[in-house]
């Protein structure tokens, strides 16, 4: 079962879910897939139900949630206070109330978090970092996405599966990607922030290794999965670029302080693939190739 299947993650999932084949599926496999119009994830009555009724004809084989839906609009969180009762709502509460109902009937759960719940390694040391490296969640959708994790923890301790991941784009909704072959188009030179370092991930490679997990025996855990190798935002933006057949040099490097948000941003959050390796799993493809992988399957990406 998906939850938050409209999203940019959710619709790759469903994608290959429900492609007979896919990421190794067997054509036997069943898929419950429902966006936020068929289920809102903040009506714990609802949850229950939507549950209930997935397990009440069960299929073959394991059965696995996956939690695809979030509240992501990390910047109007800090700013409208609607926006952050939702943020708490959708991505603290109800986790806890999804972990809870997968107990219920027995179902495992894959749950999305972010890289946003860590926080910068003492000394400040930088090295690709580990689940269990210290959390500092700064802002509002990272103390929630932190909360929604203690939740899923305490609700379903032998049956969890806890995926932090980082700076996801992919062939739905808003992303960086795109938004950079838009401006691409708008101005002859952008600045682009060089003093964050992170793990850019297709939402399709993704996709592929959450699959590939809930159809694998690992244990309830916490783990890291994003793009392999490291960057900036600058130097993803130099990708893209030259994605276009663009002059890279075009895009140039600023600091975060000439481009403030509301929301605080970790300034490295390179995450590491050991947690994933040690589950047998494979680590998602370098960042570098997934853009031009995901380039690839979807042209309109560069559309802007
Ligand atoms: N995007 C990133 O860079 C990033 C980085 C690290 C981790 N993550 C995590 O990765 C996961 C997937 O993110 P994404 O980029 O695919 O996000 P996304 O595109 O914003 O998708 C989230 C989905 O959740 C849905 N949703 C929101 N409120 C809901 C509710 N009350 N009930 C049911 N569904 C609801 C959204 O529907 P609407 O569109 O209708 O609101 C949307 O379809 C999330 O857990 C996110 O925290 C994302």
């Amino acid at each position: 079962m998906v939850i938050g299947a409209g999203g940019a993650l959710g619709t790759d999932l469903v994608a290959r879910l429900g492609t007979p084949g896919a990421s190794g599926a067997p054509p036997t496999d069943s898929v419950t897939a429902l966006t936020r119009s068929e289920l809102d994830v903040t009506d714990a009555e609802a949850v229950r139900a939507a549950v209930r009724a997935w397990r009440a004809a069960p299929g073959e084989g394991a059965a696995v949630l996956v939690n695809a839906s979030a509240f992501t609009a990390v910047d109007l969180a800090e700013t409208d206070p609607d926006a952050a009762a939702r943020a708490w709502a959708v991505n603290a509460e109800a986790p806890g109330v999804l972990a809870a109902a997968c107990a219920e009937v027995g179902a495992r759960l894959v749950h999305v978090s972010t890289d946003y719940v860590l926080g910068p390694l003492p000394g400040g040391e930088r090295r690709p970092l580990e689940p269990g490296d210290p959390t500092a969640p700064e802002g509002v959708y990272a103390r929630s996405k932190l909360a929604g994790e203690e939740r899923v923890r305490a609700a379903l301790p032998d049956a969890h599966h806890i995926v932090r991941t980082a700076w996801l784009y992919g062939a739905t909704g808003p992303n960086f990607v795109r938004t950079m072959a838009r401006l691409s188009r708008e101005r002859d030179v952008l600045d682009v922030v060089d003093d964050q370092h992170g793990s850019p991930t297709w939402t399709g490679d993704l996709a592929d290794g959450l699959i590939a997990l809930a159809r694998s025996s690992a244990p309830a855990s916490t783990r890291h999965a994003a793009g392999g190798g490291a960057t900036t935002w600058w130097g993803l933006a130099r990708a893209v670029f030259e994605e276009l057949g663009a002059d890279p040099e075009r895009v140039r490097p600023c600091d975060t302080a000439s481009f403030p948000r509301p929301a605080p941003r970790p300034a490295w959050s390179v995450l590491s693939d050991a947690s994933w390796r040690s589950a047998g799993l494979e680590p998602l493809p370098p960042w570098r190739d997934a853009l031009r992988t995901a380039v690839r399957h979807h042209p309109a990406l560069l559309l802007g």
